[in-house]
């Protein structure tokens, strides 16, 4: 979803912030603009690819904002990207989030006879700074910040000075503090190519910034705030010679799995909590929620722990057992429906923890306990290493909860990953490639990895396709089967393996195509499958984890056969930070 840069110190603030706004296009965006002074306000707005209109922006000047805009409030156009200016073109605005009273506000403005030319929420900051500022930006805005009801981080320069003034509540928003210089993003991303020394500001900040340095205040009072080290590397946001991100980050999920593992062992003492809890609740959207529905199968067998896992945009109509501990699992730590979840959660008592992959996130300010998964940054829309990551992360919590349980699995898993990687899928891709509808089956934990393997195939293949327990689709889907609905199926030995093969043999004798994923050697899957995929023999727990990053590679083949935009499918964004 949006995003937000902005660059003072000694370089072309428009190539930062231009540089910036390509880091931040993973979230997702329609449009974008950039603003400099120098000393006038200079606007560029453009819509479509960043990358298509770089030779086109000459704005000078060392002082600048820019801004991704994933269209709220009316529909992507120039007029409607950020930035925006008052009046008199002497104050510009990028804003994340949405002020949700922007109607009142505007009504109000037009009476006293401000023009508006967007349709836009944002366009009510300009005008309303504009009223208050007679040459000290820093007070105007903290004038008009208690008339915004909703969420927000905001950038505002003003003609003629050099200074940024910035403000957040309830959107990101992430300072860099470099030699002579500072970068403001909507995460660290855009940040790294200049410094690694963060702060995460808070919800109530304001922070002023001009050569001299930079001071936050809360209020009045100036507050002072922790400087943080980023833990990624520029590296790690570059392609690498992968021709997708996706691709790339697909490759990095042996070490992920590792480096997870390790960051959870660290922090084994946490885990206390979960372990003495009558029941555990998961809260998660998406990936998130299928890796947690692994976690609730590991939980209630191995642990014997009670454990759900609820939509997080769902959470609120589930009354939360009291005393509950409350898990919230996201990869950016920035989704809005798991945001709200666990302030709920927290309102009604529960021992709240998150699970994500983003230092400093906002997840991380609501949890009374953290637990980093070690993914990296994850630049895909698709989510694949933080998939891993946040599996990993659940095997070694259920593993410490029970003394070593899935010890084997996980060191399985560490040794197999690899070859699953390489694991060749064209015959299956070109099984799946043209058809309009597929199932994805499995049992057990077979079943997270089913919905998940659906999900991936769906969002960058835009092929329709749906994962269910093996057992359902006799209760409705088998009406769907016919030669052109292929059926995926996760089938390997272990407790599920009996059932599972009468379930391929069903949909087998309703003329359905199948791909089986199963274990090397297994004559009867292979022999019922039309494309069998082996795996490795290995446990069934560390098997299905591995048949995920199968799945993946199905998803990422068929889509790159399809020549869709794999890492930036249409319609969605990275960070969801709407509900
Ligand atoms: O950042 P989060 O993990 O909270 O994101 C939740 C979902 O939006 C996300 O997992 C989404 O489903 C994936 N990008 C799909 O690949």
């Amino acid at each position: 979803m949006c995003g937000i840069v902005g660059y003072l110190g000694y370089r072309q603030a428009a190539e930062v912030c231009m540089e910036g706004l390509l880091r931040l296009e993973y979230r997702g965006y329609d449009s974008f603009g950039i603003a400099t002074v120098s000393p006038e306000i200079a606007v560029f707005k453009e819509t479509g690819k960043i990358s298509a209109a770089k030779d086109a922006v000459h704005l000078k000047g060392t002082c600048g904002i820019g801004h991704t805009r994933w269209a709220t409030h009316g529909v992507p156009s120039r007029t409607n990207a950020h930035p925006f200016t008052d009046c008199t073109g002497k104050i510009a605005v990028v804003h994340n989030g949405i002020i949700e009273n922007y109607a009142a506000l505007k009504r109000d403005l037009e009476k006293r006879g401000h023009t508006f030319v967007s349709e836009t929420d944002t366009e009510v900051i300009p005008h309303l700074i504009e009223e208050k500022y007679t040459g000290n930006l820093r007070e105007a805005v903290s004038k008009i910040l208690p008339l915004l009801e909703g969420a927000y981080a905001i950038l505002v320069i003003a003609e003629g000075t050099e200074e940024i003034v910035a403000a957040r509540k309830g959107s990101p928003l992430v300072l860099g503090v470099g030699d002579r210089e500072y970068v403001f993003a909507s995460d660290g991303l855009p940040i790294l190519d200049y410094t690694r020394k963060v702060i995460y500001l808070e919800d109530g900040d304001l922070a002023e910034v001009t050569p001299a340095g930079y001071t936050i205040y809360q209020g009045k009072k100036p507050v002072e705030r922790k400087v943080a080290t980023l833990e990624w590397d520029a590296a790690d946001v570059r392609k690498g010679g992968f021709a997708h991100y996706m691709l790339k980050e697909m490759y990095e999920q042996p070490e992920v799995f590792s480096n997870t593992i390790n960051s959870i062992t660290e922090n084994a003492a946490a885990l206390c909590r979960i372990r003495e809890a009558r029941s555990v609740t998961v809260v998660a959207c998406g990936t998130s929620a299928n890796a947690s529905t692994v976690f609730a199968y590991l939980m209630e067998s191995v642990c014997g722990i009670p454990t759900r896992v609820v939509l997080a945009s769902e959470f609120k109509y589930f009354p939360t057992p009291k005393n509950d501990v409350v898990i919230a699992v996201s990869q950016s730590g920035e989704t809005a429906d798991t945001i709200s979840a666990l302030k709920i959660a927290k309102e009604r008592g529960a021992k709240t923890f998150c699970v994500t992959n983003v230092l400093g996130s906002s997840l991380t300010r609501i949890a009374e306990t953290t637990l980093y998964t070690r993914a990296g940054p994850e630049v895909s829309v698709a989510a694949t290493k933080s998939f891993t990551a946040q599996v990993a992360a659940f095997m070694e919590i259920v593993n410490i909860i029970s003394g070593g349980m899935l010890k084997k699995a996980v060191a399985e898993i560490q040794r197999y990953l690899p070859e699953a990687l390489d694991c060749d899928v064209e015959s299956a891709v070109e099984l799946v490639k043209d058809a309009s509808t597929l199932l994805y089956v499995g049992r057990g934990l077979s079943y997270p990895i089913s919905m998940e393997g659906a999900l991936k195939m769906k969002e960058i293949s835009y092929i329709h396709a749906e994962g269910y327990a093996a057992g359902e689709l006799k209760h409705g889907p088998f009406a769907l089967l016919s030669k052109e609905t292929p059926v995926v199926a996760v089938c390997l030995p272990g407790s599920t393996y009996p059932v599972m093969m009468s379930n391929l043999k069903e949909i087998k004798a309703r003329s359905a195509p199948e791909v089986v994923i199963g274990c090397v050697g297994d004559i009867d899957a292979e022999e019922i499958a039309d494309v069998f995929i082996p795996l490795p023999k290995v446990s069934e727990t560390a098997g299905v984890i591995l048949a995920s990053v199968v799945l993946q590679m199905l998803a990422y083949k068929t889509a790159v056969a399809l020549g869709t935009d794999v890492d930036m499918p249409r319609n969605l964004a990275k960070s969801v930070t709407v509900e």
